[in-house]
């Protein structure tokens, strides 16, 4: 009731972050369907895309329901960034350059999170970018690579004057992955000193931290990842319970209670229904048997979505032997079913 109360802050959009092995794109429509302003495709690798990885475009497949198509990309050759930007700009209406990633087989070859180390290559990829793209570019970095080497603030203004149209920071840096908390106060200094829309990202995890976040830093954004996995309903949560949102959850539409496992339910069901009608699509658009379907997100989806949940965790031990998409999703909403009467 205390944040229903205390908003003076106006709205804001809401973004699902890129989320490798997470974000494909059924998963990305729920969230919209929950939500989500802006979703962004998980990130993918421009020397895949230039030398036309089947796999790596396939990451890259949007739908007229996502609108805008955000994909992501990373590299660390200026180059094939560049080229990538060329191929994707029929297709994409904003392309997102990721200097955020922590994982080493991305830093190794001095891409994601490594290039805040060096920001010189970092500000001329972007304006590389920039120059060759029709459609707008935008940057996702951390706050440097370690805590003696934040360098966030310098590298957006110099993006900015470069023609980035949008940065999103996530308060932590290259060294601390995910350990430590999200520094909303740095992401206020670069608020403050630049004239593009910032998006502030890291532990938004329900109203309260988005409220709180927005208050602290007066982004023109905010980025939700970890919290969204298996909970793509938090959008729908936080735009209600901070008065942005009137109209009742999708899944109240249907005559569901508000209950975990409902919600849970609903939005399992949904996932499914989604990658099926994008499967069959391909199947008519391309005559491919290649299946959206059968990739292997939705075993990790069928992870998130049971839990918290009573009996979840063993219910996940039996997951491991069940690997087969179509049997998967009707084991997974077997269990959901199974605890609508009881949580
Ligand atoms: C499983 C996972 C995969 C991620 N993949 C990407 C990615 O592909 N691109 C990216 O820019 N960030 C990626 N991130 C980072 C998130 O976008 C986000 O910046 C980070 O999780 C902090 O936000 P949060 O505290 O809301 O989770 C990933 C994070 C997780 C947990």
């Amino acid at each position: 009731m205390g944040i229903m109360m205390a908003i003076d802050t106006g709205q804001v959009p809401l973004f699902l972050a890129p989320m490798a092995g997470v974000t494909d794109l059924a998963f990305r429509l729920l969230a919209r369907e929950c939500g989500a302003d802006f979703t962004i495709s998980e990130f993918t690798a421009a020397a895949a895309l230039t030398r036309q990885d089947a796999k790596s475009w396939h990451k890259l497949e949007s739908d007229p329901r996502e609108s805008p198509f955000i994909p992501q990309i990373f590299g660390g050759k200026i180059e094939e960034m560049v080229h990538c930007c060329e191929l994707l700009q029929d297709v994409a209406d904003i392309i997102d350059l990721n200097f955020g990633c922590p994982a080493p087989k991305v830093t190794r070859h001095c891409a994601g999170a490594a290039l805040m180390g060096k920001p010189d290559d970092l500000v001329q990829m972007v304006e590389n970018c920039v120059e060759i793209s029709d459609v707008p570019i935008t940057v996702k970095m951390r706050l440097g690579t370690d805590s003696d080497k934040i360098n966030a603030l310098e590298i957006a203004k110099r993006v900015e004057d470069v023609g980035a149209s949008r940065i999103c920071v996530h308060g932590r840096t290259l060294r601390q992955r995910y350990s430590g908390i999200s520094n909303w106060d740095l992401i206020t200094e670069i608020v403050d000193a630049v004239d593009i829309p910032v998006v502030a990202n890291g532990d938004i995890v329900d109203a309260e931290s988005a409220l709180k976040c927005l208050e602290i830093t007066g982004a023109a954004g905010l980025m939700i990842g970890r919290a969204a996995i298996g909970r793509p309903e938090i959008f729908h949560q936080i735009k209600s319970e901070l008065g942005w949102q009137k109209e009742p959850p999708p899944w109240d539409n249907e005559n569901i209670s508000d209950n975990l496992a409902n919600k849970r339910l609903w939005a399992w069901q949904r996932y499914v229904m989604i990658n099926q009608e994008l499967h069959e699509k391909i199947d008519i658009g391309h005559n491919s048997k290649e299946s959206n379907f059968s990739n292997k997100n939705i075993l990790r989806h069928a992870f998130s979505f049971t839990k918290g949940l009573p009996g979840g965790k063993s219910f996940r031990t039996e997951l491991h032997n069940n690997r087969e998409p179509k049997e998967l999703s009707r084991s997974v909403e077997g269990f959901l079913k199974s605890l609508i009467n009881i949580d």
